[in-house]
Order: structure tokens, then C-alpha cells, then sequence
């Protein structure tokens, strides 16, 4: 079985996927996770988005690896530092290079070849599980999303200003949507769903109805 969740940031797909992973008892992969930590890795070595050559080298000294929804870079787990705002700030600009997309895909297609999985990100529907048995596009409103992103950030220790935080959201969405190489996009047999006025639970079992409608 393979399940694609795909939408803007903060509509809810990493909390989604995961309960819905754990209740059907299969592989969870945050692909979001994968262009965060590429990420870090550029920032931390300053290499800019602005040069391939440094970038192409840096992606064959990357070893990737998730274990158990912790993920490992060169087996340093930076599960935590990819959260940062310095990195949230940044990925949507690395995202966009082709070569780092074209690697993380290549990787993310291998990891579902051989099981039962359910993977979140952008891109999923439309380039990754093309052939997916089921496909989900989350939304919500800006400002949802910015209060569900306010309450994560607060809860994990950081301060940040709710306009600013709307207006970030609202320029991630823009780079991610706009860039030419597999942008978020719902596919065109992805169903829909607006999760503005609804709670966390409903979600999930909306989904689980639609798996076990197939
Ligand atoms: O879901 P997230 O906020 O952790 O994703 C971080 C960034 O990675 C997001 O700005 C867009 C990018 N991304 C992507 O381009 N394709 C994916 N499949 C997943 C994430």
C-alpha cells in the first residue's frame, strides 16, 4: 500500500501521516525532513543555494538515513536542529535546486519500492508515488496555519511573532508553488481536503475512510 499526502506547510500532514502510519502499522516518511536536513548541511559547510558545484560534492559526502522517524546525517541525528527557524527560513530556497531534488526523490522513490508506506511532502501525488493507491491534499488557511505553526514553535521553546510567522508561511508557499521543477501541486486524482475547522482526529479518520472505501 502506498499513501501520498501532500500540501502547504502547517495543514497538518507530519502529524496526520504519522498517527495514520502507526494505526496501519507502516513505514512513515517526512520528505520535508530530507530537504530540511540538506539544508542544515549547506548552511552549517556555507555552502549557498547559489553554487551547484559546492552542492553537487556536498550531496556525495551526504549520508541520509531515517530510523525510526529520527533522521541521521552522516549519523548525527539532527532531528531537532532542522526545526530551527534559521533552517525553516532557508529550505524553501534550497528545495528549489534541481540536483538536491532530483537526489532526494531518487531516494525517496528507492525507500518505497519495497514496502507498505505512507509519505508527506509536496511533491508526492505528482512525482515521487505517482502511481500511489491513495492520494490526499491537505489544506488550510493562511492564518490557520500560522496559529497551528505558533502553538509547535511555542511548545518547542521559540518565540515567534504571529505576523511574521503568516507572512513567512505565505512566502514559503509562493517559492514552493511557483519553482519550476515538481512544485507543490495537487494531483490530479488527489482528493482534497480542507482541514481549516477541523480537529486533528477527523482528519484522520477521514482519510482511514477514504483508504478503507480503496
Ligand atoms: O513540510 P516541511 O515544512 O518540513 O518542508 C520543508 C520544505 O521542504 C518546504 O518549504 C518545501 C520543501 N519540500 C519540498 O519541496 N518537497 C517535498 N516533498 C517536501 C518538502
Amino acid at each position: 500500500m502506498k499513501i501520498a499526502i501532500d500540501g502547504p506547510a502547517g495543514s497538518g500532514k507530519s502529524t496526520i501521516a504519522k498517527q495514520i502510519a502507526k494505526n496501519l502499522n507502516i513505514t512513515y516518511i517526512d520528505t520535508g525532513a530530507m530537504y530540511r536536513a540538506i539544508t542544515l548541511y549547506c548552511l552549517n559547510n556555507k555552502i549557498s543555494e547559489n553554487n551547484l558545484e559546492m552542492i553537487e560534492n556536498a550531496l556525495k559526502n551526504i549520508d541520509l538515513e531515517f530510523i525510526n522517524n529520527v533522521i541521521f546525517i552522516n549519523k548525527v541525528d539532527v532531528s531537532s536542529e532542522i526545526r530551527s527557524p534559521l533552517v525553516t527560513n532557508n529550505v524553501s530556497n534550497y528545495a528549489k535546486i534541481v540536483i538536491i531534488r532530483e537526489f532526494l526523490q531518487k531516494k525517496q522513490k528507492m525507500i518505497a519500492e519495497s514496502q507498505s508506506i505512507i509519505m508527506d511532502g509536496r511533491d508526492i501525488g505528482t512525482v515521487v508515488l505517482k502511481d500511489a493507491d491513495i492520494k490526499i491534499f491537505l489544506t488550510a488557511s493562511v492564518e490557520e496555519r500560522a496559529r497551528r505553526r505558533l502553538k509547535d514553535l511555542s511548545n518547542e521553546g521559540y518565540d515567534v511573532d504571529k505576523n511574521l510567522l503568516t507572512e513567512e508561511i505565505r512566502r514559503r508557499d509562493e517559492i514552493d508553488s511557483t519553482r519550476t521543477h515538481s512544485p507543490l501541486k495537487k494531483a490530479k486524482d488527489a482528493i482534497e481536503i480542507d482541514t481549516s475547522n477541523m480537529t486533528i482526529e477527523e482528519v484522520i479518520s477521514t482519510i482511514e475512510d477514504i483508504i478503507r472505501r480503496g
